[in-house]
Parts: C-alpha cells; sequence; structure tokens
C-alpha cells in the first residue's frame, strides 16, 4: 500500500480521498527541514502547499519518493530539477484557484480605490474622517494585465463586467482569444504609458523578474495604482514605495512579497499601500478544490502510474 506524507495544512477532504483509494496518510505539519529530512524515507508520497520546502537535500534522503502534489499553483518551493533528475513528479493544481484568486485582485484594486483598509481603521477608531477619503471610480478606467492566463483571464472577465477597459500583455494570448475575453491585447510598453490600474498574473521565471523595475515603473502613467497577487519578485517594491513617495504611483495593493512571509518593507509605511499576507488562495472553496484535486491526482499516479 502507498503511503503518502501531508506536511502542511490542507483540507481534510485530501485526507478522505487518500483513504478511500486505499492509501495510507499521515498528517504531520510544521515539522523542521531536519525532522522531514529523518522521516521522508518511508513515503511514496508528500502533498504539500506553499510551507515545505522540497529541496534537494530533501530529495537526496527521499528514497522512496516518486511523486509531489502540490496544493496549489506555484512551485518555487519545489526544486523541480532535482526531483526531476531523481526521477521524482511534481504536480499542482493549476486550475483549483484562480477564481479565488482572480476574486483577491479585484477586491485588492477596490480597496485600493476607495482606501478601504485605511478608512475602517480611522472609522472604528472613533474619528469619522468623511472628508479625508475621496476615491476614484472603476468606471471606465484603463487595466493594464501583465500576464493574461488561468488568472488573469479571469480578471479580465470581472474588470471588463465593471466597465472598464481591459489592455492584456501576454505572449500568449492569440488576437482571438483576446477578442472573446472583450480586450484588447497591448505590449509593455502600451500598457505602462495608458493604464489607470497595473495587476500582475504571471509567474516569477527569469524574463519576469522585476517586470515592474524602477526604470519600467518610472515609465507608467502619473496616477497609476499596481495590483500584485501574483508573486514577489516581479516588482521592485523599493522603486515601487520610492515612486509612490514622489507623487507618481497613487498607490499599491500588493499580496506577494519578495521576502516572505514579509516583517518589514518601505511600503508598509504609506497610507496609499494595501498589504495582505498571500491570501490569493485563502478561501474555503479554494482550498478545498486544491486539497482533492491534489489527492486525486496523487492517487492515480501513485496507484496506476497515470
Ligand atoms: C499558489 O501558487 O497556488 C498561490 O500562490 C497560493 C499559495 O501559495 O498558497
Amino acid at each position: 500500500m502507498p503511503k503518502v506524507l501531508i506536511s502542511d495544512k490542507l483540507s481534510p477532504a485530501a485526507v478522505e480521498i487518500f483513504r478511500s483509494r486505499g492509501i495510507e496518510v499521515d498528517i504531520k505539519t510544521g515539522l523542521s527541514p531536519a525532522d522531514l529530512r529523518a522521516i521522508i524515507g518511508e513515503y511514496d508520497g508528500l502533498a504539500i502547499r506553499s510551507a515545505t520546502k522540497v529541496t534537494k537535500e530533501l530529495l537526496d534522503v527521499a528514497a522512496n519518493l516518486k511523486v509531489v502534489g502540490r496544493a496549489g499553483i506555484g512551485v518555487d518551493n519545489v526544486d523541480v530539477r532535482s526531483a526531476t533528475a531523481r526521477g521524482v513528479v511534481v504536480m499542482n493544481t493549476p486550475l483549483g484557484n484562480t477564481i479565488t484568486t482572480a476574486e483577491h485582485a479585484i477586491a485588492m484594486m477596490f480597496a485600493l480605490a476607495r482606501q478601504l483598509p485605511e478608512a475602517s481603521a480611522s472609522t472604528k477608531a472613533g474619528k469619522w474622517e468623511k472628508n479625508r477619503f475621496m476615491g476614484v471610480e472603476l468606471t471606465a478606467k484603463v487595466l493594464g494585465l501583465i500576464g493574461c492566463g488561468n488568472i488573469g483571464s479571469i480578471v479580465a472577465d470581472r474588470a471588463v463586467g465593471l466597465k472598464m477597459r481591459v489592455l492584456a500583455y501576454d505572449p500568449y494570448l492569440s488576437e482571438k482569444r483576446a477578442l472573446e475575453l472583450g480586450v484588447e491585447k497591448a505590449d509593455l510598453d502600451a500598457i505602462l504609458a495608458r493604464a489607470d490600474f497595473i495587476t500582475l498574473h504571471t509567474p516569477l521565471t527569469e524574463s519576469t523578474r522585476n517586470i515592474l523595475s524602477r526604470e519600467t515603473l518610472s515609465r507608467t502613467k502619473k496616477g497609476v495604482r499596481i495590483i500584485n497577487c501574483a508573486r514577489g519578485g516581479l516588482v521592485d517594491e523599493e522603486a515601487l514605495a520610492d515612486l509612490i513617495k514622489s507623487g507618481h504611483i497613487a498607490g499599491a495593493a500588493l499580496d506577494v512579497f519578495e521576502v516572505e512571509p514579509a516583517k518589514e518593507s518601505p511600503l508598509f509605511a504609506l497610507e496609499n499601500v494595501v498589504c495582505t499576507p498571500h491570501l490569493g488562495a485563502s478561501t474555503a472553496e479554494a482550498q478545498e478544490n486544491v486539497a482533492l484535486q491534489v489527492a486525486e491526482q496523487m492517487s492515480d499516479f501513485l496507484l496506476t502510474g497515470a
């Protein structure tokens, strides 16, 4: 009977699937890297979210490991090259949390446009500062999408429903798909020059790292607002803070940071910056979806090799 270790907090639905398929499951979350190394040799499968780091050192002692399943999209916490070299399959669940993440980006855009976190904190503090919080409408504003794949295309759909004009920069986006989505295919320069809001929906790769660098950020339209619910490292955080302080950029909403957990940042002191702790996939529905999907996929693989 194959044996799977769940080493991050997953919905109990995953455990039920594994057991119903005849797979033995242990749940041990919050292990130190040394504790995980000490037991990984017993397991055929490892089910994770983002906390467990699947490093070369871990894979070196994972003698029976055949599959790592990531309940979520990004596999940046897995050394995929080392896993592949050892014949360990790495799988993710690319669709389970797309709606939830897209909704978080839209929520962040509203929060930014109407300064909701600051207004809420001020009201709860008994200040009633009605004149302090003057927002902007989203209707008829230009939203620039950097990345229009599984998540970006849902953001586009919602933004079109909000009567925004959507520009999408994505080398993989066909004219036909852009037409279906009701977006205008654009290059990065057009987005920088024209967008009132820019939202990122691309993985972090060598070609996307710092795609909003000091240089590209300084070419944005004055008064732009930036939203990042994709990955830290896509935006130069220091440059972003400088350009908000100078008044060129009106604000930013960030769910992801270059270093996570993000305990300090030049952005935290700024009023027109909204921050959340990588909550993009954090809804009951999305966590249920990704847990079910990862358990099904891993079970199929371990039981049939497919
Ligand atoms: C993902 O890659 O699925 C999201 O960033 C969510 C997460 O890591 O928890």
